[in-house]
């Protein structure tokens, strides 16, 4: 069966494909989203609910998702179509609030990383890192509604991410995307353990890696530490992006998928705690450095990045300027290989239904995507970012992922794909996984997803007024939502939607 020709593109090898599924999901999130989230939950005893998180949810659902985009062989729409017809939406859903939700605004928080590199060079912040950032950088105005102005040297940078991803996509599957993490992913680990190494090394890290480590097991019965451990394992694993459907698609068929999905879940996740003894490291020293307690040192999740490293980085001496440039270029490189996921699954989802020449797709993406980013460089900017970014984890995601299991595991024979799966993976998954699928982990989004909305209407999600979050928060989710019943109702123009699954083939 290997020499089936199914007249998709494909991952040149099984190292490539686990290396784009790997950049897929380790991002900026892994570096300072998980590091904050570990400092604020609990230090050590976060590390207890996050493993969970990834054994209970992370783990099942990658396995799900390759299983999907592989015995399916399509992108999400096309997946979907093929699961039933009413489906499709399903599949355009994600892709849509993805890619005109969250890498408009992650395109943006890179380029602040690629200006921030420069600013290493010279040290730019001067003595007052946060000063700078908010007033001088961003210019921030007082409430999402203040737009303002662009802020050029943003614009600039959001300009050459968009082009270097358009770059990566035009040319492919094979000779762009994995060729692109083929490079990216050995640089970044590189990188990584220069900065972690260099970090611990530091005067007062271990003050800072005690922090990390030392658990705190009250806070294990706050339900909120728990949420947050589910809502980052998705984030993190890209789940519910419908972007690893499609990068599963693009296997041959001979492929353990199972055992890609085990990997790529521990080299995610290993990333993140190894990236976490750097960043504490950091904390530690600044502490340590200017006399303060540790608690005192760590801002919220932006300002660990661009306010508390610049204030390290200046305090390293001679050889800060270095650290800068590396810290930043890997917080790019991370950033590069994830945003270029979305439009690649997006590229894939169009591609499979109308046919369109992927070269022209691309070009179109990436052009929209900078557009649509523009938003976010205004003053008002991180408020907008801060607001998407909220709907999009806590209801898209978590909404995309519940419906996933509900359709695959309900409307769907699931055992197609767990056969289909053990068939062509080492590892063999029992009938355990059909009742993780089926049962625990609808049960566990729901959970979620209910004490978020309890939340969202008692308190105004970040003391933004209620038009604001309506008129931005609701409407991305809703907008997105409705436009993918459009693209769903639209005719084929390519008849792949007629095709079996290589679980019925046989
Ligand atoms: N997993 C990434 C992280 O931890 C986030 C991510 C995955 C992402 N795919 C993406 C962000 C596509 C933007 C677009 O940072």
């Amino acid at each position: 069966m290997s020499s089936e020709s199914t007249g998709r593109s494909t991952w040149k090898s099984r190292t490539g494909f686990i290396l784009a599924a790997i950049g897929s999901a380790v991002g900026l999130g892994n570096i300072w989203r998980f590091s904050y989230l570990a400092y604020e939950n609990g230090g050590g005893a976060f590390l207890i609910p996050y493993i969970v998180a990834l054994l209970t949810a992370g783990i099942p659902l990658l396995i799900l998702e390759f299983g999907i985009g592989h015995e399916r062989i399509g992108s999400a729409p096309l997946a979907f179509r093929k699961i039933g017809r009413r489906w499709e939406w399903l599949g355009w859903w994600p892709l849509l609030f993805t890619m005109f939700g969250i890498v408009l605004y992650y395109s943006v928080v890179i380029a602040w990383c690629v200006d921030f590199m420069f600013y290493s060079f010279n040290l730019s912040w001067g003595d007052d890192p946060d000063k700078f950032f908010f007033e001088s950088f961003l210019n921030l105005s007082s409430s999402p509604t203040e737009i303002g102005v662009i802020q050029t040297p943003i614009l600039i940078s959001l300009f050459i991410v968009w082009l270097v991803s358009w770059g990566i996509i035009v040319r492919g599957v094979s000779r762009g995307v994995e060729l692109a993490n083929r490079v990216f992913m050995p640089l970044l680990l590189l990188l990584t353990l220069v900065l972690v190494f260099w970090s611990v090394n530091l005067e007062g890290a271990m003050v800072g890696i005690s922090a990390y480590l030392k658990p705190d097991f009250t806070k294990l019965g706050d339900p909120d530490v728990w949420i947050s451990a589910y809502g980052q394992i998705f984030f993190t694993l890209s789940l519910g992006f419908g972007i690893m459907i499609a990068y599963a698609s693009y296997m041959p068929y001979n492929s353990n998928m199972t055992g890609s999905a085990v990997i790529t879940a521990l080299a995610n996740c290993g990333f993140s705690l190894l990236s976490g003894f750097g960043v504490f490291a950091i904390l530690g020293f600044m502490s340590v450095t200017q006399n303060k307690p540790l608690e005192e040192v760590v801002t919220q999740s932006i300002g660990l990045a661009f306010v508390a490293y610049p204030k390290a980085i200046s305090l390293i001496g001679n050889a800060g300027p270095l650290f800068g440039v590396l810290f930043f270029l890997s917080l790019t490189v991370a950033g590069v290989s994830s945003a270029i996921s979305i439009v690649e699954a997006f590229v894939s989802g169009a591609e499979d239904k109308f046919g369109i020449n992927r070269k022209k797709l691309a070009t179109l993406l990436c052009v929209l995507g900078f557009a649509g980013s523009i938003i976010f460089t205004t003053n008002g900017g991180l408020f907008w970012l801060d607001i998407v970014d909220h709907f999009i984890n806590n209801y898209g995601l978590v909404m995309a992922g519940l419906l996933e299991c509900i359709v695959v595991g309900w409307f769907f024979r699931l055992d197609i794909i767990r056969k289909h799966l053990n068939k062509v993976s080492k590892m063999q998954l029992g009938v355990w996984w059909n009742w993780v699928i089926k049962l625990c982990l609808p049960l566990f989004l729901t959970v979620i997803l209910l004490n978020q909305l309890v939340r969202e209407f008692s308190v105004a999600y970040g003391g933004y007024s209620w038009a604001s979050l309506i008129g931005i928060g609701w409407s991305w989710i809703g907008i997105t939502f409705l436009v993918s019943f459009i693209f769903a109702v639209q005719p084929w123009k390519t008849d792949n939607h007629l095709a079996k699954g290589r679980g019925e083939e046989l």
